[in-house]
């Protein structure tokens, strides 16, 4: 997530001159917090709050710190905008009064109260199921493609938690899969479980050939009968661009990705079919919007942004406001965004904060599945649920090696379980010295012996 500069005013009414305080509690006060934004200048967004806290004595200035601290992930509610002002007036017969007043009415009428004052993730924020084609996805939260990680045991242990409103598997070569097709009448790896797995769920392809995409995506469709097909406009890896000009390559021709969706689309009907991009190949070549356009015209039901350029990789932070840019220009296809959401305040500080109408969460789930539940729940202005204990999270690290060793045997299976694992421990204390022991692991029984002696304790 950006961070951008957070202008803040603590205004105390009882010490306004301006006679717009007129209508307003005395001891009221209110927060004004402007998010300095270049291409959104207009952006103001206040919080209330319930005393004026820099008059608060040291020792009660926690939450004012906090606040602070947490500066741009906290959620915001717009300013009401001139409009709302007006018919608020007119409502109430006040006809002078203030901004200031109308926010506090605007306040009311969003139902906060104490509780929602010191959780602002608990504002009412209403957020529709996001619609793909024909398909309703609630919520609109979404797993995101990952190669190497969002296999059949990875989908299970994070439909097991629940909250991600749609599951998408590894990307998988259309190429790939028809030479096998062909050669040995046998599909791609990737592609195990697909069949009988509970829906809704996306399969995402890959290559630069209409042909063979549309063939691969016609298969998955109709044999598999997948929800969604999803293709990769957004991969940096070398291998996919420079070596088979696929992938992120592709964004400097907007018109074959057009060619390649068209085809698809036709080959896949009724099935939806998306597309998911990066901002652009590099820091000069951003062309999302461009992209975007062409996207939604080629027949595409929703696009997924990942808010960095493909020479980014993954430095810097992701651009939301350049992903926000996009809505503009859609007409009718949703748009989900995409990049640094690893909390379920950023999950609902993306929704409050930018217009997308989904958003999707990579790397931050792998270590923690449950983080889908956490950010459904704040979604529907629940209580967050606190993270599984530390005990709890060793057991679904353990129910996943299992489902790991089901899937790819036990040599492959613990091989692979050695980098989820690492991704398990990451943040807490001590994961360094189980990642240096879990790194070598090749049987069950040094895999349970190290997780029993080395995974990080409460
Ligand atoms: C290990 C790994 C594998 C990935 N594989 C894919 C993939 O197969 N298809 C795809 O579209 N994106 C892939 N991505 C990109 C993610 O889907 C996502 O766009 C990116 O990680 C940014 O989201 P995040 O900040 O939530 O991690 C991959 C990312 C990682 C870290």
């Amino acid at each position: 997530m950006p961070d951008p500069p957070v202008l803040c005013a603590t205004l105390r009414t009882d010490r306004l001159s301006h006679s717009s305080a007129e209508n307003v509690p005395k001891t009221a006060s209110i927060r004004a917090v402007g998010v300095a934004n270049r291409s959104r200048p207009s952006h103001i967004r206040y919080r209330p709050c319930s005393s004026y806290q820099r008059k608060k004595p040291c020792d009660e200035r926690g939450p004012h710190k906090r606040t602070k601290r947490l500066g741009a992930l906290t959620p915001f509610v717009r300013w009401p905008s001139k409009a709302v002002v007006k018919q608020s007036t007119a409502l109430e017969g006040h006809r002078t009064r203030s901004r200031l007043g109308a926010l506090l009415q605007f306040e009311q009428d969003a139902g906060m109260n104490t509780e929602t004052r010191t959780n602002p993730t608990l504002l009412p924020l209403e957020v529709k199921p996001l619609k793909i084609g024909p398909l309703a996805i609630d919520p609109p939260i979404l797993q995101a493609p990952m190669a190497g990680f969002t296999n059949f045991a990875f989908r299970q242990i994070v439909r097991d938690y629940g909250g991600a409103g749609l599951q998408a598997t590894e990307m998988v070569n259309a190429r790939g899969f028809v030479w096998m097709d062909e050669m040995k009448a046998e599909h791609p790896d990737r592609l195990w479980g697909v069949k009988d797995e509970p829906r809704p769920l996306a399969v995402q392809i890959w290559d630069n050939d209409p042909e063979m995409l549309a063939k691969v995506g016609h298969r998955l469709a109709h044999e598999y009968q997948v929800s969604i097909v999803d293709i990769n406009f957004g991969c940096p890896v070398r291998q996919v661009t420079q070596k088979a000009h696929s992938g992120s390559y592709l964004l400097r021709f907007p018109d074959r990705m057009g060619e390649i969706i068209e085809r698809v689309v036709e080959a896949c009907r009724p099935t939806p079919v998306t597309a998911k991009i990066r901002l652009g190949c590099t820091r000069d070549q951003i062309n999302a919007i461009d992209v975007a356009q062409v996207v939604e015209a080629a027949g595409a039901a929703a696009l997924t942004v990942h808010g960095r350029t493909a020479q980014d990789f993954f430095k810097g932070n992701a651009d939301w406001n350049r992903i926000a840019e996009i809505k503009t220009y859609l007409k009718h296809i949703p748009l989900i965004g995409n990049g640094d959401l690893d909390s379920a305040e950023k999950v609902v500080e993306a929704f409050r904060r930018y217009d997308v109408d989904g958003v999707m969460i990579a790397r931050a789930c792998l270590g923690r599945p449950w983080l889908f539940q956490q950010a459904a729940a704040a979604l529907r202005s629940e209580e967050i649920p606190p993270d599984p204990s530390i005990d709890e999270q060793r057991e679904c690290m353990l129910r996943h090696y299992d489902l790991v060793v089901d899937r790819f045997g036990v040599e492959k299976g613990t091989l692979l379980m050695r980098k989820y694992a690492c991704c398990y421990a990451q943040g807490k204390p001590g994961a360094r010295h189980f990642r240096a022991h879990v790194a070598n692991v090749s049987t069950p029984d040094e895999f349970h012996a190290i997780v029993r002696e080395h995974f990080p304790r409460d």
